[in-house]
């Protein structure tokens, strides 16, 4: 049995009621798939009530469903879009009712991409990134500050999921590398504004790249809808590409240390990672999830063009 099931057996069946997170409720945009979708599950065996919020009502309830099978009462669905501030206002109320009262862990992990070059980007695409990856996780923060601006001695934490497009900038990315970075600003404001008096903690997280369908082959034909109808086309071009390689005959991944992208699981352990007491004094950073990926040059995933690969090759060999 490999490391990572054998750990996701024995959660399942050691931790719930007790675990990390016993006694705290926690909000998951996005949780719908991908990331989000592992993150409620971990955090749900760690002890924690979890309200998964997605705009797939069907995905939405496949996640709750399933972690209820375990165990009847770990999760509930708020189905919406995050950009309606409508939605935020209606998630909020419905997880401090199925929190008793209480949210102690917000997870804005809900996003998508609108990929184009910087000459031909639509203000529609450019406002569509900002909405979902920082008003979204602005109104979200604001709504539930109720909860968070207490003094109860609990747990505060507020994770807001960003990408190394923020930090490093990606080609071919610039609306989403923009809100990326943005959110880093949302963190360490949050973290000086409610750490002082209530001690909540606010951290980003930066993933690399982690196989979901934002990374998938642009070629598999996955789109988000958004809440106007319109369909944005999901991944990253691979024509002519061999699926684990940049560039035939380049040894696979080879701007990875680790030589091979994350998992949604590993992702959202990450997520459980920051967000649990082990992190307690780790406050406004952003943390790189990356298999080491950023301490090379980075790699421009969108033209995917490999143009570094000789310097690492270079570096490598030299190292040896
Ligand atoms: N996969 C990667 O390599 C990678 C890298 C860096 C950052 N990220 C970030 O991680 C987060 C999760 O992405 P993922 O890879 O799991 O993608 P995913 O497409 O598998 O899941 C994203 C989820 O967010 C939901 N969502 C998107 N927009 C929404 C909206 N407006 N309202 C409500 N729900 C919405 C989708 O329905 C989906 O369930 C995103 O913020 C993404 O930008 C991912």
């Amino acid at each position: 049995m490999a490391p990572q099931d054998r750990l996701a057996q024995v959660n399942a069946h050691l931790n719930y009621p007790q675990g990390l997170f016993a006694g705290q409720t926690a909000i998951i945009t996005g949780a719908g798939q991908g990331i989000g979708a592992e993150a409620a599950r971990l955090f749900a065996n760690e002890g924690a009530k979890v309200v998964v919020a997605d705009i797939d009502e069907k995905k939405a309830n496949d996640v709750v469903n399933a972690i209820n099978s375990a165990g009847p009462g770990r999760a509930i669905a708020v189905v919406g879009d995050v950009t309606d501030a409508n939605y935020i206002e209606n998630l909020v109320k419905k997880a401090a009712e199925f929190g008793n009262g209480k949210i102690h862990i917000i997870v804005n992990n809900a996003g998508f991409t609108w990929d184009g070059v910087i000459h031909k980007m639509s203000d529609k695409q450019w406002e569509t990134m900002l909405a979902v990856h920082n008003t979204a996780p602005f109104r979200l923060v604001r709504a539930a500050a109720p909860y968070f601006r207490v003094k109860d001695k609990e747990p505060r934490v507020i994770i807001n999921i960003s990408s190394t497009s923020g930090v490093h900038g990606n080609a071919g990315q610039v609306n989403y590398s923009v809100a990326k970075a943005g959110v880093v600003g949302l963190t360490k404001t949050i973290a000086k504004e409610w750490g002082p008096q209530f001690g909540v903690r606010a951290n980003t997280i930066a993933f690399g790249y982690i196989t979901t369908r934002l990374t998938a082959a642009k070629e598999d034909g996955a789109y988000f809808t958004t809440s106007d109808g319109t369909k944005v086309a999901l991944g990253i071009p691979r024509k002519g590409k061999t699926d684990n390689s940049y560039q035939d005959g380049a040894e696979p991944y080879a701007d990875i240390p680790l030589r091979r992208p994350g998992s949604a699981e590993e992702a959202a352990r990450a997520i459980v990672g920051v967000a649990s007491p082990y992190f307690s004094y780790v406050n406004g950073e952003t943390i790189r999830v990356t298999g080491g990926r950023n301490i090379y040059l980075h790699v421009n995933l969108f033209d995917s063009s490999i143009r570094i690969y000789g310097l690492n090759r270079y570096i490598q060999k030299k190292q040896v």
